[in-house]
């Protein structure tokens, strides 16, 4: 099934059901720290720049730590595309110059015919500023971007619960070997 903008998305693999953001880390809302500092806080999305990349390692880190799908490889991704040059769309959030959220976009190979597709993710949100809207922010700036650039499409491994906001569905021709297509939400 073609989705909203011939976005896609392809539910491969473990649920991310009872993942992380139900066991939510003590949190921080950017109204909190504008009460607590006297300034005024903002999100600020924007490209990585080079200066980024330990933060954003830690961060994949931390996001991914107590995930049950995570593999402990997530950080490495982010790194191996960045080093491959594959790290095309690469957006960070920071608040008060902290980078708390962070999206990965890469090219990726679907079918034969394909060009232009992408890969979304990881995307990984500071656990203590989750349920703010940043992990949303972060992929439809992605997605807004790979639409300027004419993108073909774009697909995800993760939870149809999350991903159908922005615009995915499952696509029963999409599959990746060895990872069951489940279309279902938990
Ligand atoms: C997934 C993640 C990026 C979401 O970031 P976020 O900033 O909290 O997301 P948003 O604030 O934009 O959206 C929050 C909404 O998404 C829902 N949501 C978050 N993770 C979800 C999941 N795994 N399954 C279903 N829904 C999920 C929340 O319940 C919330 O729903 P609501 O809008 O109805 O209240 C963040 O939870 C995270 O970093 N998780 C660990 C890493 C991970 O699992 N990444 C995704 C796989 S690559």
């Amino acid at each position: 099934m073609t989705a909203r903008g011939g976005f896609q998305l392809v539910r491969l693999g473990a649920a991310m059901h009872g993942s992380g953001h139900r066991r939510r880390a003590r949190s921080r809302t950017i109204a909190d720290l504008t009460r607590r500092t006297g300034y005024a806080v903002a999100m600020v999305l924007r490209p990585e720049t080079a200066s980024d990349t330990l933060a954003i390692r830690a961060l994949v880190s931390a996001a991914f730590h107590d995930a049950p799908h995570a593999t402990g490889t997530e950080a490495d991704i982010v790194d191996t595309l960045r080093d491959d040059g594959a790290l095309t769309i690469s957006p960070v959030c920071t608040v008060a110059d902290e980078v708390v959220g962070h999206v990965a976009f890469s090219p990726v190979v679907v079918g034969c015919a394909a060009e232009g597709w992408f890969g979304l993710g990881p995307v990984a949100v500071q656990p203590e500023y989750r349920g703010q809207g940043i992990g949303q922010r972060l992929i439809e700036a992605g997605l807004g971007s790979l639409r300027e650039r004419g993108a073909g499409g774009c697909v995800v491994l993760g939870d149809p619960a999350y991903y159908r906001r922005f615009g995915f569905a499952a696509d029963p021709a999409i599959v990746l070997a060895g990872v069951p297509l489940n279309t279902s939400s938990p």
